[in-house]
């Protein structure tokens, strides 16, 4: 039952990751300058001179980030040789040197302690196999004094909700054909890469602040709260500026930037590798409101593949769409969408 399903990570992260052309890049490093920006910290002044570690790299992102502010050399690891060699061509494409790939788990680095000023890790921790073992390893390689940008999924809302539901009603389509399926329904290499990120991926835990905030602690980080500011759809921007739509956003996206001010001690509650991490139900007026409208579209898209990944990416799409809106979250406008897709899709099966 313990059995490690990492592999799957080659097709969902790799065989999506690696559909990216250079615009589509330059858009997915934009959304950590503009993280950066809001939360008003300087990218140039954390990386400038920096030996950085891109732990989980994906088509390189991170790296490409760290290298245009200055970063002296990057080292990007992964466990998909298919994210390995999009990292490799990316950094390339946008003239950077001064880096080298590992094809490695998290779960056991191949450097010495101590040896990067900076380790980026993000989106990593909760699809990992053993998210702890990776972490106590990320705290290992940072020098004491270093920094770490760590993002990982917050707990509880409508988005992880649905993604729950969704998870579920393509649990037989194979990773593969969710990809060629979703490029067919004309999804763009962003939302194709999301969507196989949301529903395919075998691990997706979401934590608490409470829990994982504490977990850096024991492992000798500074305890400070979650970055507050992000993009228009990041649930913890959405939860600074509306904070009366808290139950419908959970926990929000835990995105932390931390100095290892001290060293690992003994003990303490290792971050959670269970099947949905910290344990917190969602509040209960999510599955009263939306419960029986997913029943009844997982009835109705059964055993007809494509219609159920053309009516759950619709249904995603729409929630990111009404994230993005400025204002309070307007979930009737989602619930009429997921009302239209229901009868589109008994129409289209007859
Ligand atoms: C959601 S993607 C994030 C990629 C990138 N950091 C970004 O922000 O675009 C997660 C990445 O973690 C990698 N990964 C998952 N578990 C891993 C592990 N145990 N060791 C190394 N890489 C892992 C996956 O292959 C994938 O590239």
């Amino acid at each position: 039952m313990n059995t490690n399903l990492e592999a799957e990570h080659d097709t969902v992260f790799g065989k999506t990751f690696a559909l990216y052309d250079r615009p589509e890049m330059e858009e997915f490093v934009g959304f950590f300058r503009q993280r950066f920006a809001a939360n008003k910290l300087d990218a140039r002044a954390i990386f400038e001179g920096r030996a950085c570690l891109d732990a989980g790299c994906g088509n390189g992102r991170g790296s490409i980030f760290m290298m245009s502010n200055g970063a002296k050399s990057v080292d990007y690891a992964d466990i998909s040789a298919t994210n390995i060699e999009s990292t490799g061509r990316n950094l390339k494409s946008f003239g950077f040197d001064s880096v080298k790939g590992h094809l490695t788990s998290l779960e056991k680095l191949p450097f010495a302690d101590a040896t990067f000023d900076f380790v980026w890790c993000n989106g990593v921790i909760m699809h990992a196999h053993n998210p702890d073992k990776c972490l106590r390893e990320l705290a290992r390689v940072l020098k004491p004094g270093g920094q770490m940008w760590l993002y990982v999924y917050g707990s509880g809302g409508v988005y992880w909700y649905a993604v729950r539901r969704f998870r579920n009603i393509v649990r037989e389509i194979a990773a593969a054909r969710c990809i060629a399926g979703l490029r067919l329904l004309g999804y763009t290499p962003r939302f194709v890469a999301e969507y196989l990120d949301d529903w395919k991926v075998p691990y997706l835990r979401t934590y608490t602040d409470a829990d994982f905030g504490t977990r850096l602690a024991d492992l000798g980080f500074a305890r400070i709260a979650p970055l507050p500011h992000g993009v228009s759809y990041d649930t913890s921007e959405r939860r600074t500026r509306f904070p009366e739509d808290a139950h419908w956003l959970g926990e929000g996206d835990l995105r932390y930037l931390v100095k290892k001010t001290g060293v690992a001690r003994a003990g303490g509650k290792p971050i959670s590798a269970s099947e949905y991490g910290s344990e917190v139900d969602f509040d209960p007026r999510i599955p009263k409101r939306f419960a029986h409208a997913f029943d009844r579209l997982e009835q109705a898209v059964e055993g007809d593949p494509i219609t159920a990944l053309a009516a759950c990416g619709r249904i995603q799409f729409r929630l990111r769409e009404l994230m993005s809106q400025d204002g309070r979250l307007d979930l009737d406008a989602w619930e009429q969408t997921i009302g239209e897709v229901q009868s589109l899709v008994e129409t289209t099966r007859g």
